[in-house]
């Protein structure tokens, strides 16, 4: 018997990376999985290798930035498996890095439009669904709107407008039965690893600043406390968890 024994979630951006580790951890569960993101190969290529842990998976090619996006995700979830319980908010097209006075219409709207866009059209696409019998909405945050950080006006802008809505959705839809908490990771996924490839004598120096003196992993950290926050038993709604090894200690 797992936790999730029966129910359905969504991952965006779930063809890697964080998002694919909460994916590998809810299908340890038991959960049926919607796996939705812009390149179909991907999604297939992950929704195989779930399958062969005994996942039943669909998957949906779709840019979060458009709402049509979300509406046919949540489609596609209800007519494959009738139900959807659990919605993770976790695509987020990459921050860009460069100052924030140099930042371009095109990167604020790749950054702002995938994450907060994205967030706010998921949820309220899937809010219907997820009201007739209750569940979990995991959005996405970061250190970087959490402290700010050099470069990352855009990115800290989707970030902190992500826990802005989790918070004031989860007091709207707490009456609906579904709870709403943000995560903040520091994890080793693609994307954060990127850096690290390029410069691998910066990461013991990195992991020697964290109280645990590692960063998370994608699949048994993050996905571990994605699952407790998704299952039924979870009474925590409005938070924000940092599953960052002990960076940020608010
Ligand atoms: N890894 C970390 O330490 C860390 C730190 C802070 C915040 N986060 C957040 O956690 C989440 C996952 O991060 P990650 O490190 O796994 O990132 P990642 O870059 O490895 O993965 C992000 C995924 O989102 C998808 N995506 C991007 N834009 C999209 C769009 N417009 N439509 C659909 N899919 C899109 C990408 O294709 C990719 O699959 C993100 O929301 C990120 O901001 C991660």
């Amino acid at each position: 018997m797992g936790v999730l024994d029966g129910m359905v979630a969504i991952v965006t951006g779930g063809g890697q990376g964080v998002g694919y580790g909460i994916a590998r951890a809810f299908a340890d569960e038991g959960a049926k999985l919607v796996l939705t993101g812009r390149v179909l190969e991907k999604l297939d290529g992950k929704a195989e290798q779930l399958r062969a842990q005994g996942a039943e998976v669909i998957t949906v090619a779709g840019d979060v930035r458009q709402r049509g996006a979300a509406k046919d995700t949540v489609a596609r979830a209800i007519e494959a498996f009738g139900r959807i319980d659990v919605l993770v908010n976790n695509a987020q097209s990459t921050p860009t890095h460069v100052s924030f006075e140099q930042q371009t219409d095109e990167q604020l709207e790749s950054v702002i439009g995938s994450g907060l866009f994205g967030t706010i059209y998921f949820m309220q696409e899937a809010h219907a669904a997820l009201a007739k019998q209750g569940g979990s909405i995991i959005n996405m945050g970061s250190l970087m709107g959490v402290q700010g950080g050099l470069g990352s006006g855009s990115y800290a802008a989707a970030k902190e407008g992500i826990r802005g809505v989790s918070r004031a959705a989860a007091r709207d839809w707490g009456k609906d039965g579904i709870r709403i908490n943000t995560i903040c990771p520091g994890a080793k996924s693609e994307g954060f690893m990127e850096f690290f490839v390029q410069n691998p004598e910066e990461l013991p120096k990195y992991e020697s600043q964290l109280a645990l003196r590692r960063f998370a992993e994608c699949y048994e950290d993050v996905g571990r406390i994605a699952v407790y926050l998704a299952s039924p038993d979870c009474f925590i709604t409005g938070q924000t968890l940092h599953v960052d090894g002990g960076q940020v200690m608010p």
